[in-house]
């Protein structure tokens, strides 16, 4: 099999883990692209100089030049800025339309036959954004938050029930954190359904430690947001598709019909291989669950108009 290209944009915290689990994995030949000055150059050169000691012959260089992305089969777009003390809402969102967009366009003209991955926030928001820009099939432009979130609620059961985090699987809908609708009736451990493990009351107390996951984050390291889970999340994705493994993980995808939704991306269970969101997979839902999920696909729509002004 030819060796892999994957381009990650943004060499900031998530972008360089991004790449460190993607050498580390093996996934094929990385190019850290950002616009500081040496910045991304130095974490590539530093991250080649780790493959010999973990054996794995993954070229990691870093740029400035998108000439250097060329022909890249999966780009994980990273790239953006943190809300800093005085910034609205509104200031965050129109520069991060700008950077995200800007980058995703330019990425796209040097690799029109990539998978976009988008790990900037808001998320849901800068997905639409990468597919505005690029006119990308949207089957081939999906987002990283499902994978995120059902990583941090199952790593808190497996801590509560005393059992390995491999056996646990979970899956959620709708956007990320605040607005995602964790659908706990498919959560089973080792094919055990978790009603079996933990009451409906704690198992209520660790789907709200879930939607406050990173904020739980950040009020730890006080400057910053996570970057550790959400690199590994992506990763996993980007895996499944440079390998066309067809797992089947919750993802922000474009709906065109399913769920009722048509025209945005948000989060629903897919099947990830190499021409990207391969299949949207409809799971039944109780009123209650579909109820939260409408919420979630109502406060995207009202995103994807405000970013529709900027675009
Ligand atoms: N082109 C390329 N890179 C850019 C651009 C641009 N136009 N604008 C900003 N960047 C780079 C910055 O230089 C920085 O290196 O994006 C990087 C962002 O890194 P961090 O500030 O460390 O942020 P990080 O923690 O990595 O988060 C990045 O991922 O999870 C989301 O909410 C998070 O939106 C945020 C994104």
């Amino acid at each position: 099999m030819p060796k892999k290209k994957l381009t990650v944009v943004g060499a900031g915290n998530v972008g360089a883990s991004v790449a460190a689990y993607a050498s580390a994995q093996e996934l094929g030949d990385i190019v850290l692209v950002d616009i500081l000055d040496g910045v991304p150059q130095g974490k590539g050169l530093d991250l080649y100089e780790a493959t010999p000691v973990l054996g794995v012959d993954t070229k990691v260089t870093g740029t400035n030049n998108y000439e250097d992305t060329v022909n890249s089969d999966v780009i994980i777009i990273t790239a953006g800025i943190a809300r800093k003390p005085g910034m609205s809402r509104d200031d965050l969102l129109s520069t991060n339309v700008r950077i995200v967009g800007e980058v995703a366009e330019k990425a796209a003209k040097y690799s029109p036959n990539a998978i976009l991955i988008v790990v900037s926030n808001p998320l849901d928001a800068m997905v639409y954004t990468a597919w505005k820009k690029t006119g990308f099939d949207p089957r081939k432009i999906l987002g990283m938050a499902g994978v995120l979130d059902t990583a941090r609620f199952r790593s808190f059961i497996a801590q509560e029930i005393g059992v390995s985090v491999e056996d646990i699987h979970a899956l959620v809908l709708g956007g990320h954190g605040d607005t995602m609708v964790p659908l706990t009736r498919y959560c089973f451990v080792g094919g055990v359904p978790i009603d079996r493990f933990i009451s409906p009351e704690r198992l209520e107390e660790i789907v709200q430690r879930t939607r406050q996951g990173g904020a739980e984050i950040v009020g730890l390291l006080k400057t910053g947001s996570a970057y550790y889970a959400p690199a590994s999340s992506a990763v996993q994705m980007a895996r499944s598709i440079l390998f066309d493994k067809k797992r089947l993980l919750p993802v922000a995808a474009y709906l065109n019909g399913e769920y009722g939704e048509k025209g945005i991306f948000v989060g629903v269970p897919a099947i990830l291989g190499e021409s990207g969101v391969e299949k949207v997979v409809e799971v039944e839902l109780t009123p209650d669950e579909m109820s939260g999920f409408k919420k979630s696909a109502q406060a995207v729509k009202e995103l994807v108009k405000e970013i529709d002004r900027f675009l």
